[in-house]
This record gives C-alpha cells, structure tokens and sequence, in this order.
C-alpha cells in the first residue's frame, strides 16, 4: 500500500482589475449575462462567458424548470451553444459567476460536477487545455489552467475501448 499526494496549482486574485485584459474581459461578459438567467426557482443567478480561439465570446446563463432536473447550468449553455455552432473552434477559457437574490456570494462560483464532465469532454476533444476562471459577487477570483485541476480522475473516452 502506497499513500499517493495529488495537488494542484491556481491563481488567484483579489480584484478583478488585477486579471490580465482578456480574463478581465471575460468576467465582464459573464457578470453582464447573469441579469438574464431564468433562476425563479433558486434565485441563484448564474452567468458564464466563453472565449474561442478566434476570439468570439459566447456567453450563457442557468435555466431552470419547474421540473427541477430539467433545468440546465449557465456553463452547460454556453458550451453546448458554442459546439453547436462553432464545433470546430477550441474553448480557451470560461469565466463564471453569479449573483443571488437575498445574500451576497462571497467565494468563488464553482462548476458543479456535470459542467465539469461537459468540459472534460471538450477539453479533450480539442486537445488542449481550458482555463477556468471562478469568480462571486465579492472575495477572491480563482484562474485554473486546466480542467484536469477541478477534475482528477476523471473519465476519459479511452476507458471506452478494449
Ligand atoms: N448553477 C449553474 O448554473 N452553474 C453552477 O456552476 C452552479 C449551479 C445553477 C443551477 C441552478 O439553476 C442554480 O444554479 C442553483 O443550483
């Protein structure tokens, strides 16, 4: 038996103006599309913004349903959105945040585990890492290279094959 040590690396910061200009940028695009999230049931409003490799921004916000399972992370819709209409454009990075409707969130905004299987998926479609950049309405912002860092073990296609 061996006892194994996993860590990883992260930045972070304590103010948005301290990210270089295209995170900066980035978080602003997802601060900006958090307004129109469709959150009645949790009141947790979620904003997510993604930045191609030419540059485009895609951005996308929660949407939830009264059936509850059918609603759809901010994440998820912006992803799902930019395959479907760039799929052959890699996803540099994608800044998240949120607001909610009676407390101020004061630690980052963490993809939940299915958004971080989705950019599992698309991070090893295009073979090369996405940077993910969390951030709350107030407190620390954390930038992560790679989603290899906020999923260790993760599945991979290979497991698929004989
Ligand atoms: N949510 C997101 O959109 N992204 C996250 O990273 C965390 C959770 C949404 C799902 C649901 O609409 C609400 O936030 C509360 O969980």
């Amino acid at each position: 038996m061996q006892k194994v040590n996993l860590s990883i690396n992260y930045l972070e910061y304590d103010q948005i103006s301290d990210l270089d200009l295209k995170d900066r940028e980035l978080v602003i695009e997802a601060e900006k599309i958090v307004s129109t999230a469709y959150a009645p049931y949790s009141k947790y409003y979620v904003g997510a913004a993604l930045r191609l490799e030419n540059g485009q921004i895609i951005t996308g916000n929660n949407q939830e349903n009264v059936a509850y399972p059918s609603g759809i992370c901010a994440e998820r819709v912006a992803i799902f959105y930019a395959s479907a209409q760039y799929p052959d454009q890699k996803i540099e990075s994608i800044a998240i945040t949120a607001k909610a409707g009676d407390f101020v969130i004061k630690n980052p905004v963490a993809p939940c585990g299915s958004c971080r299987q989705v950019l599992a998926e698309y991070q090893t479609k295009q073979k090369s890492p996405i940077k993910i950049i969390l951030k709350g309405e107030t407190g620390k912002i954390q930038v992560i290279s790679s989603v290899d860092d906020i999923l260790p073990f993760m599945f991979h296609a290979e497991e698929l094959k004989k």
